[in-house]
């Protein structure tokens, strides 16, 4: 009798929410949405008008799936939620069949029905592990870029994934900090181009348009704002900054993602000059939504709304909930604060019931954009699953970006490429040589890491039937290492012409809460590369780190340097690619290599301060210098060798001076690439304001062009400098180019000063 009942009263309800029209709506209500489509506005307004206050703060609440280590177990935590409807998003759930065994709860045996959103970290590959981000970018190739989030997109969304955290778009100064690894860098003009390659590589395209294609995924800008800007590099730290570095520094990116159109955002657990960014209704709000025209949703970082009690902004944790929902916060991740205690808060009318209505529509909108309204099992096909994860070009593109991100620091007598035709033998030695674990970074989704090819394995196969001859010893784990261990590499390393070790970080000591107050190569791993300098035989460097490190010795010992990050999937095949010469490696920093953590913040984009140091004499006394130090980087942003030389020259302007607004002056330089081997070269263009009505830093990069050049191949290049490039937020904090004069750069790093021009703004 009950299930008859509870068939009849099914059938009642599915009957009045089709006669209300929200699966097919004409409802007038206006409405102004991320997608602008009338249509999906009526939509989600009739649907709104049939839920519950608690149902509409259940869409503002997600939870992390915590699957159980041996299979998909719901946790205790959220199923009471979802069998009530009272959940919009869930995160961590993995697998066809375990995604379709939450959506069927929700859609089956709720009162609405209405699917839920799957999200998960989908960062720089899902089952395709990429270099981590701060590597691809190192690239400086933004097709590159786009077409691997494409791909990490084509294979989560075929698991059944729908939104991805990423991506993460804030600046990163400081390498103690350990999430550098999942940024662009320091610099906002790349910083702003790689957000919007990501963005449209993971939505499909710009402005979102192709959202609810079966390839794609719905992108989140993160973390607003600053989260990069943490105090002595600490996670979660205060950031305290004035309000023109943080327009001119750090917003950027973010800005970048949403003109891209990206449709979510994720809030920073930092505070920003004393409010923290969840709680800040002036950034959620203001900034993103009044100023920026932001139409998407906001979902708050873990816990992130929770910790506004510790931060010491709220109470308890329903005053936390209402800061949060008052500040812009539209979906809570996995704090349960909204859904615990906001129907109590709209009551008590400390939040108001168009804030909570606000909010589920925009959470709404992108389910019926995403198609899941319609069809809450279309991305749910175990086939297309298959056919669509690992494939021979998805392995062929993770091959190229790694080859692409791997930047040479030294090379001394052209030691590298060792070309198979060589008839040698090399020792390979090093705890980072035999490993696919490490290599694939922190963040690597759910990438197999035992899939992962080894340096070892790489090498080894790009040798075989060569002249070169390969030995192995490990000679040292990455913390520890014996008399031993040493002993067989040395040994190896006398029996050879030329020893390459694999060393580096473990791929725990970056990513989130991975700080370092000691960038240095671990004690261990120092032994052994000073143990292989005795044998007096030429030594290779392949370093895998998360974030630059401290390589100052390394850099006066080692024949050859080459930074690898963290390469995921191909790592080895990549790498052995430009050992062996069959890439020309044409990566550039895009973070500052410091000589020692002391110099810690260091970044090019530096003010020069009212005592600036001569850098040709950085002794002199009472300038902004170090007693015990250079204050230049060990290798600077913007920096690489290759196998070739590149030479620039011919640097024209066509004209002296521009207008402030709307003009523009054409650059020109001759690039030349004088040494005997094909490669690519990044190409920068740097320019520096002298005088502003704030200070402006000493260089600023405004323009790049990768561009292949054959051997002997002299190139012109063209930049468009426009006016508009030149604008910042000045003393009135408003943005705009200011008249001047400035100076500029066509350059091979930021610390090469050979082509430079000057030019006037009226
Ligand atoms: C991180 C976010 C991440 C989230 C979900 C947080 O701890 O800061 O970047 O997206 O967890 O895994």
């Amino acid at each position: 009798m009950r299930k008859v009942t509870l068939l009849v009263s099914t059938i009642l309800f599915i009957l009045t929410v089709y006669a209300s029209g929200w699966k097919d709506s004409t409802s007038p209500d206006k409405w102004n949405s991320f997608s602008g489509d009338k249509k999906i506005e009526q939509r989600v307004d009739s649907l709104l008008r049939l839920m519950t206050l608690e149902e509409k703060i259940g869409q503002m609440t997600q939870f992390s799936a915590n699957w159980s280590i041996t299979g998909p177990v719901m946790s205790d935590d959220f199923k009471p939620y979802l069998d009530k409807g009272l959940i919009g998003s869930i995160f961590n759930a993995t697998s066809v069949e375990g995604i379709r065994r939450i959506q069927q709860i929700a859609v089956d045996s709720t009162r609405l029905g209405i699917p839920i959103l799957f999200g998960q970290d989908v960062i720089h590959g899902y089952k395709t592990i990429f270099p981590i981000p701060l590597a691809e970018a190192c690239s400086w190739d933004l097709a590159l870029m786009q077409r691997t989030a494409e791909i990490a997109a084509i294979e989560a969304a075929s698991d059944g994934i729908n939104w991805t955290f990423a991506p993460m778009v804030d600046i990163g100064r400081d390498a103690r900090w350990g999430r550098v690894m999942e940024g662009a860098g320091e610099d906002p003009y790349l910083g702003n181009r790689v957000a919007e390659a990501r963005v449209i590589g993971f939505q499909g395209g710009r402005g979102g348009a192709s959202l609810g294609a079966l390839h794609t995924l719905l992108a989140c800008g993160k973390h607003l704002a600053a989260y990069g800007a943490a105090e002595s590099g600490r996670d979660y730290n205060t950031a305290e900054l004035s309000e023109h570095t943080l327009r001119n520094i750090y917003l950027p990116p973010y800005r970048a993602a949403l003109e891209a159109g990206v449709g979510t955002f994720m809030a920073s657990f930092n505070e920003i000059n004393g409010v923290p960014a969840t709680a800040d209704r002036w950034l959620m709000t203001e900034i993103l939504r009044d100023e920026w025209g932001f139409k998407g949703f906001v979902v708050s970082d873990y816990t992130g709304i929770n910790e506004l009690v510790p931060h010491g902004v709220a109470e308890d944790e329903q005053h936390a909930a209402e800061l949060a929902v008052n500040a812009g916060i539209e979906m809570d991740m996995t704090g349960a604060t909204f859904i615990k205690y906001l129907t109590q808060s709209v009551e008590e009318c400390r939040v108001s019931e168009e804030t909570i209505d606000n909010a589920t529509r925009r959470i709404l909108e992108m389910k019926f954009l995403l198609g899941l309204i319609d069809d809450p099992y279309r991305y749910l096909d175990e086939v297309r699953a298959k056919e669509n994860t690992m494939t021979p070009a998805f392995m062929e593109t993770a091959r190229k970006a790694v080859s692409s991100s791997v930047v040479l620091l030294k090379n001394e007598e052209n030691i590298l490429p060792i070309r198979k035709e060589k008839a040698i033998t090399v020792a390979l030695v090093g705890p980072l040589m035999n490993d696919s674990i490490n290599l694939n970074g922190e963040w690597a989704g759910l990438g197999d890491r035992n899939k992962s090819v080894s340096i070892l394995e790489g090498l080894t196969e790009k040798y075989k039937d060569s002249g070169v001859n390969l030995l192995y010893a490990e000679g040292s784990a990455i913390s520890e290492t014996s008399p031993a261990k040493i002993a067989e590499a040395i040994s190896a390393a006398r029996s050879a012409d030329i020893v390459i070790a694999a060393v580096g970080e473990s791929f725990h000591w970056s990513g989130e809460a991975a700080v370092r107050t000691d960038i240095r190569l671990p004690e261990a791993q120092r032994q052994l590369l000073e143990a292989l300098k005795e044998t007096g035989k030429p030594v290779v460097l392949i370093n895998l780190s998360g974030r630059p490190l401290d390589l100052s010795w390394e850099d006066e010992q080692m024949a050859a340097i080459l930074q690898a990050w963290f390469p995921g999937t191909q790592a080895g095949y990549g790498i052995a690619d430009v050992i062996a010469g069959d890439v020309n490696p044409s990566a550039r920093l895009v973070m500052s290599f410091p000589r020692n953590i002391g110099q810690l913040p260091i970044y090019y984009n530096r003010k020069n301060t009212g005592r600036p140091v001569d850098l040709t004499d950085e002794t002199i006394d009472y300038k902004s210098n170090y007693l015990d130090a250079s204050i230049t980087p060990l290798y600077p942003f913007g920096y690489g060798l290759s196998y070739t030389t590149y030479a620039i020259s011919d640097l024209r302007l066509d004209k002296s001076s521009m207008k402030a607004i709307d003009d523009k002056i054409t650059v020109t330089a001759t690039v030349h690439n004088s040494g005997a081997v094909d490669g690519e070269m990044v190409v920068q263009l740097y320019i520096r304001d002298l005088v502003g009505s704030v200070t402006r830093p000493v260089k600023e990069l405004k323009g790049f062009q990768k561009i292949a050049l054959k051997a002997g191949e002299v190139r012109q290049v063209t930049f468009d400098l426009r006016s508009k490039e030149l604008a910042f937020y000045g003393i009135d904090m408003k943005k705009k180019t200011e008249p001047g004069n400035f100076r500029l750069w066509v350059a091979q790093h930021s610390d090469d000063n050979e082509n430079e021009a000057t030019f006037a703004v009226e």
